[in-house]
Order: C-alpha cells, then sequence, then structure tokens
C-alpha cells in the first residue's frame, strides 16, 4: 500500500505591489492603523486566477518531475474564477497540457486544505497523481472606496503537487466545518465587491480556527505540542496571535506571510508552506498544521507529516 504525500510545490505572485502608503493615499488609512490592526505592510494585485495556477502549477510538476499526461485530476481551490464559467481548473488545465479530469472548488479562504483533504481522499482509492492550487484574485472584487477591507485583500497562488508514493499516511488528521448561518457577514454578491463585518468575522475566525485545530489534532492521535509548525490562514496576524495562544502554540512556530501578501484567500496557505519550506522550517517528519477559516463561514484543518522525497 502506498500513501499519498505531497512531492513538488511552487507558488505565484503578480508583480504589481501595493503598500500600505499607496493605499493611504486612496483612502482615509495609514500605514500604521494597517499594520498594528493586521499586520499587514503590502500586497500583490492585478493578477488573474488563471495565469497565476498556471505558472505555480507548472513550476510545481516540474520540482515533482511530474510529465502533464500523469496527472490524474487537478483541483483548483477558488472563489475568484476569472469567469463564472467554465471552471478556471479548465482553462489552467488546457495551459498546462494536462489531460485529466479539472475542477473549482469553492470553500473561500478554507479552500486549499479543503482541496488537500479531498486530494487526499481520492489517493486511498486508486489515484496516482494529482495537482492542487490554491489562487485567489481578490483585488478585481475588492471595493477600493471601502477601507474596512481594502487594505486587506491580495493576490496570489500556491500548487502542490500529490503522489500516491508513501509508505506511511501523511495525512494523519483533519477537520471541515462550514456554518452557514454567518453566510451574511462575509460576501460577494455576482458583480459585486466584497461586503465584511470585520469585527464578528474576527471573533469567529478564533473560535473556528481553534476548533477545527484542536479537531484535527485530536484525530491525528497527537497533542499541540507535537506540531512543529502551523501554517494558518493570512488573514491577520491579530487572528493567528488569539487561536494560537487557545491552542498553546507559541508564535515561533508559525509559518506568516501576510506582512508581503496581505489576505489571499485559498492561496494563503499554500504561500506560507512554500514560504516555511524555502526557508528550511520544515524537516521530514515534521507534523504540520494547516488551518483556515473563510467565508461560510467556513473552516478547516490538517495535520500533516512532512514526506517529502529524497532529494
Ligand atoms: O479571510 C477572512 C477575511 N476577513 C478577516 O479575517 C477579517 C477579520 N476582521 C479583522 O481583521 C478586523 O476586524 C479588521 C482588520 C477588519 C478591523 O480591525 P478592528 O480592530 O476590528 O477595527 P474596527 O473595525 O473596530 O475599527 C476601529 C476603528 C473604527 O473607527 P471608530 O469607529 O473607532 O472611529 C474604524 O472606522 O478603525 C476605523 N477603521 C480604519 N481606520 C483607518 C477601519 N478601517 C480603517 C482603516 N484605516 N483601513
Amino acid at each position: 500500500m502506498s500513501y499519498g504525500r505531497i512531492t513538488g510545490w511552487a507558488t505565484n505572485l503578480p508583480e504589481r505591489v501595493l503598500t500600505n502608503d499607496d493605499l493611504a493615499e486612496m483612502v482615509d488609512t495609514s500605514d500604521e492603523w494597517i499594520t498594528a490592526r493586521s499586520g499587514i505592510k503590502s500586497r500583490h494585485i492585478d493578477g488573474t486566477v488563471t495565469e497565476m495556477s498556471a505558472i505555480a502549477g507548472r513550476a510545481a510538476m516540474a520540482m515533482a518531475g511530474v510529465d502533464a499526461d500523469q496527472v490524474d485530476l487537478l483541483l483548483l481551490a477558488t472563489t475568484t474564477a476569472d469567469q463564472q464559467f467554465p471552471a478556471s481548473a479548465s482553462v489552467v488545465q488546457h495551459e498546462l497540457g494536462l489531460t485529466c479530469g479539472a475542477v473549482d472548488m469553492n470553500a473561500a479562504c478554507s479552500g486549499f486544505v479543503y482541496g488537500l483533504v479531498t486530494a487526499m481522499q481520492f489517493m486511498n482509492g486508486s489515484v496516482d497523481r494529482i495537482l492542487l492550487i490554491g489562487a485567489d484574485a481578490l483585488s478585481g472584487i475588492v471595493d477600493w472606496t471601502d477601507r474596512g477591507t481594502c487594505v486587506l485583500f491580495g493576490d496570489g497562488a500556491g500548487a502542490v503537487v500529490l503522489e500516491r508514493t508513501g509508505d506511511e499516511p501523511s495525512l494523519l488528521g483533519w477537520d471541515l466545518m462550514s456554518d452557514g448561518s454567518a453566510a451574511d457577514i462575509l460576501y460577494c454578491d455576482h458583480g459585486g465587491t466584497i461586503v465584511m463585518h470585520g469585527k464578528e468575522v474576527f471573533r469567529r475566525a478564533v473560535m473556528a480556527m481553534t476548533d477545527s485545530a484542536t479537531n484535527a489534532i485530536a484525530r491525528a492521535g497527537v497533542t499541540a505540542d507535537d506540531i512543529s509548525i502551523v501554517v494558518p490562514h493570512q488573514a491577520n496576524v491579530r487572528i493567528i496571535e488569539a487561536s494560537l495562544k487557545r491552542l498553546g502554540i507559541p508564535m515561533e512556530r508559525t509559518a506568516i506571510v501576510l506582512g508581503h501578501t496581505g489576505n489571499t484567500s485559498a492561496a494563503s496557505i499554500p504561500l506560507a508552506l512554500v514560504d516555511a519550506i524555502d526557508n528550511d522550517r520544515i524537516a521530514p517528519g515534521d507534523l504540520v498544521l494547516m488551518v483556515g477559516f473563510g467565508a461560510g463561514m467556513s473552516s478547516a484543518a490538517a495535520v500533516l507529516r512532512w514526506d517529502p522525497p529524497a532529494s
């Protein structure tokens, strides 16, 4: 029996950078306020989901040494597909020369973890290789006159290749949640812009992150002390601090990139994961806790034993 594991990874951020000072020229805000309330200093904008996904996906496949005709499934977690239809996954599939099935998944900012858990279920069956991408272009649906939201969001993509080549299970525990009764506190209508009740989202986010992470850790049969690094959704550093405090995990054990990415929704966890890998913060055998929350309200957590192929 072989198990699914991550064998390739890559990210993409669009070129254009928007700093807090740039925003201060657009709305009544300041670098000081944005930094203190969110931890964000700058974000990348003007990306498209298909373009960023194709770049990150191609690089992740190259790293894994996987050819286009070897990929069995493309899962694209996004809440900002380029068009209402077709799915952006179909466009990315063609761009990468894949011949497999391709589908968009929308679980908002929890999308990448939902996608990871879904991909791992396929790998428990007979699927050998999956390309999983988390990508969002939130700059296209932000109301640039609303200082309560426009300072928070950005664009980006992160991709991983999963292959059924592990000797032991990699996904040890997971949790997927949704509370549709809170669907009206964070939403975007077709053709509209992001509407957010920030304080309520903040309050629920801390509870959802803590609950999902606690469930995934328990199902993995480990404790918070066993977690080597937390890769949380990058919405607000204060949300991460409050959640980790409740979980009893120190901030030194967290991957944070939101300072230069802002909140990139489904891309935020793979962006932080790849940053942690690139900075040698994750070693083989380490337990990685990924935990996200977002519109829905959705939340999702996964405890992954890091099992990269020997280099
Ligand atoms: O993926 C999930 C997506 N969303 C989130 O995770 C967001 C969750 N919420 C948050 O991160 C925080 O609630 C915010 C960062 C959005 C806001 O922080 P806060 O500490 O909750 O501030 P607040 O909404 O209570 O606003 C405090 C003050 C208000 O002024 P008054 O009423 O005290 O005079 C706001 O009008 O700050 C004002 N304000 C701003 N001031 C300068 C709101 N936005 C800004 C701004 N610049 N950009």
